[in-house]
């Protein structure tokens, strides 16, 4: 079932140049705490960090909603990468140099057909290349190079943001991915080339100023085009949303901006491309761009991860007052401030991008976003103003219906806790008693259950519910913990982790691959366990998260010392074979229902007596007295 590959080496190479505190570190705030880091869970709704990182072990862990894994399990989930794409992420950061990577000998791979994920990539970056090439066309580049220098974007932000052009002719870069006999297949999937309806295919973006869409590992999944021509239309085109690529969740600028927002903490979106690069290049790095879209909870489940507060930056006060309005929903799905700026109230320059050409523009910039407002407080303000000449009877029923839409909004779904703090913010911005809000909330409270995660986002592995482990599975637990132990098993103890045996399908899968990867030679250890799964070709993304699961649960209880393991691991020796001998009698006759009293004391004492003369003394103790 999991095949192990030739890839080992590779694996191990990267593995050991992956310090994982180093790498989730890099992704999350992590704090130390003795000897391991704790941070919140970027992959359940976390409010107290409940994720722990175990550089001894080299695992993460996470105790409320059970992702875990090695470094490779970690960059998979968090990027939605398979594992040979975390591979190739991590090589990269380590400098590594893979060893050349074949399909037919890569376990699990099948020979690529059809357009991935992979693919699409390909074909944007082979894109990406052939934009820059055109901008620095001596004769296809100029006007675009002029547009440019117009703007007064820096020649280093052309480069970090990989700025491009497209030249004005329908098959520029058709001609060129026949040049080079790239796949069109995955460029047409990329949006790149449209279908003529006479045939054939036409280059998507024509004449335009390029501005590549980058991942936050700096990926490009997709494409923004500004028109060059005054006539063309419309003024901005971007690709389509592909598997790569979901407006809802993506952040123009984010690969430049994550380490600039962790540090503060907080992050700026603004509305267009142009404004991202304007505020890079005075500087001023922890700003992002939606991509004419509101805030989505997709947007907010990524910054929630590097920040804990998000400011809106609006243009104009019109706009802004839309897009806040839609942002509202996010603030009841997602724990993250939302605070709201405009630039009409400081300035007349339209956006960013002409505030910063001017001297005093960064300064008066950063005036506005510490004056930025809490969203509520905003909305509240806004919606009192509207209502400035109304008497404060129609005052207050306004306020009341409009909490009546915010229940509708979610609020009633948040947990407890997160529900009260709301209820003040509205209290306090509203300028309404707290307990009046909560009728209020409670009469539009009648609406649809809404939830508020985008389509296309991942919601935490859903687990085998109620799923406890039982003996068997605390014995793999003690094997993961210490692989001595499988040494000094018999092989009749060893039966008692046959696949069969376990009810749990995940628990199964644990027990398989830890005998593989025994078999294999590397042991029953936790990291050896999670190679053999991250090569498998179920790419079972549950299975991890249980290794690690057990392996943390057995380390807890033990407080990780050897003989607390060892006595742990004796014990479970035991109790699985009673539960081994229970099965197997339940096989041959029925079940210990039909038997008395008398008759189920006689036989437990019997199995005891088995148990013992064929597994040893050492668990009697606290043998088990189900
Ligand atoms: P703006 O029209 O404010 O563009 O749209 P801008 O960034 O200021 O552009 P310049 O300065 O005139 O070049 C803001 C953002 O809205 C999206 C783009 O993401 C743009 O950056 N947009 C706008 C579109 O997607 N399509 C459009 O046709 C227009
Ligand atoms: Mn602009």
């Amino acid at each position: 079932m999991f095949a192990s590959a030739p890839q080992n080496d590779d694996r191990q190479r990267v593995r050991d140049a992956s310090d994982i505190a180093a790498v989730v570190g890099e992704h999350l705030s992590l704090k130390a705490k003795g000897r391991e880091y704790v941070g919140l869970c970027p992959f359940h709704d976390d409010r107290n960090p409940s994720m722990c990182v175990v550089p001894t072990k080299q695992i993460f862990h996470c105790f409320v909603c059970g992702a875990g894994g090695d470094v490779f399990s970690f960059i998979q989930k968090y990027h939605s990468m398979d594992f040979r794409e975390a591979l190739e992420f991590l090589a990269e950061r380590g400098n590594i140099e893979l060893s050349k990577f074949s399909p037919s000998n890569a376990s699990g791979d099948a020979p690529p057909s059809g357009v991935g994920r992979k693919e699409i990539i390909a074909a944007n970056e082979a894109a990406r290349n052939y934009f820059r090439t055109i901008l620095n066309h001596p004769e296809h580049g100029e006007i675009a190079r002029e547009l440019i220098e117009q703007r007064g974007i820096s020649a280093e932000m052309v480069d970090r943001f990989q700025i491009g052009a497209s030249a004005d002719r329908w098959d520029g870069l058709s001609m060129t991915i026949d040049k080079m006999k790239l796949n069109r297949e995955a460029f047409a999937d990329a949006g790149l080339l449209k279908q003529r309806e006479t045939g054939g295919e036409y280059d998507a973006l024509r004449n335009r100023l390029i501005f590549p869409i980058h991942d936050q590992i700096g990926r490009v999944i997709a494409f923004g085009g500004r028109k060059i021509n005054d006539e063309d239309e419309p003024k901005y085109l971007n690709s389509p949303e592909t598997s790569v690529f979901r407006k809802s969740t993506t952040l123009y600028g984010l690969n430049h901006a994550a380490r600039a927002i962790k540090k503060r903490r907080t992050a700026v979106i603004v509305e267009g491309y142009t404004d991202v690069i304007a505020c890079h290049q005075a500087g001023i790095e922890h700003v992002v761009g939606t991509l004419g879209t509101a805030l989505t909870s997709g947007h907010a489940t990524v910054l929630r991860r590097l920040c804990d507060t998000v400011v809106l930056l609006f243009d104009g006060d019109e706009a802004g007052q839309r897009a806040a309005d839609r942002a509202l929903g996010v603030l009841f799905s997602e724990t993250i401030d939302i605070k709201v700026a405009a630039l009409s109230g400081y300035t007349d320059a339209k956006d960013p991008d002409e505030l910063l050409a001017r001297d005093d523009g960064a300064e008066i910039f950063e005036r506005v976003i510490d004056g930025a407002e809490d969203l509520l407080k905003w909305h509240f303000d806004r919606l009192r103003r509207s209502l400035s000449d109304a008497g404060p009877a129609r005052m207050t029923q306004a306020i009341e219906d409009e909490l009546g839409k915010l229940s509708e909004l979610g609020i009633a779904n948040l947990s407890p806790i997160r529900r009260r703090l709301v209820i003040r913010q509205i209290a306090n911005a509203s300028g309404i008693e707290e307990s009046i809000v909560v009728n209020a909330l409670r009469a539009g409270r009648n609406g649809p259950r809404q939830r508020f995660s985008e389509p296309g986002i991942e919601e935490h592995p859903d687990h085998e519910t109620g799923w406890k482990p039982d003996a068997r599975e605390r014995l793999l637990g003690c094997l993961l913990c210490d692989g001595q132990l499988w040494i000094s098993m018999s092989s009749e103890e060893r039966d008692l982790l046959s696949a069969g045996l376990f009810s749990s399908p995940m628990s199964r899968m644990v027990a398989q691959a830890m005998l593989d990867s025994v078999e294999d030679g590397t042991g029953s250890e936790l990291h050896a366990v999670l190679a053999v799964l991250s090569e498998g070709e179920d790419n079972e993304t549950d299975v991890a998260p249980r290794a690690t699961t057990l392996h943390q649960m057995v380390s807890r209880e033990t407080e990780g010392e050897n003989e607390r393991v060892r006595r742990m691991f004796r014990e479970c020796v035991n109790a699985s074979a009673m539960l081994t001998m229970n099965h197997d009698r339940a096989e041959s006759h029925d079940t210990d229902l039909e038997m008395d009293e008398t008759d189920r004391l006689r036989a437990f004492i019997e199995r005891q007596r088995e148990v013992r003369n064929r597994f040893g003394k050492g668990g009697k103790a606290r043998l088990v007295d189900e």
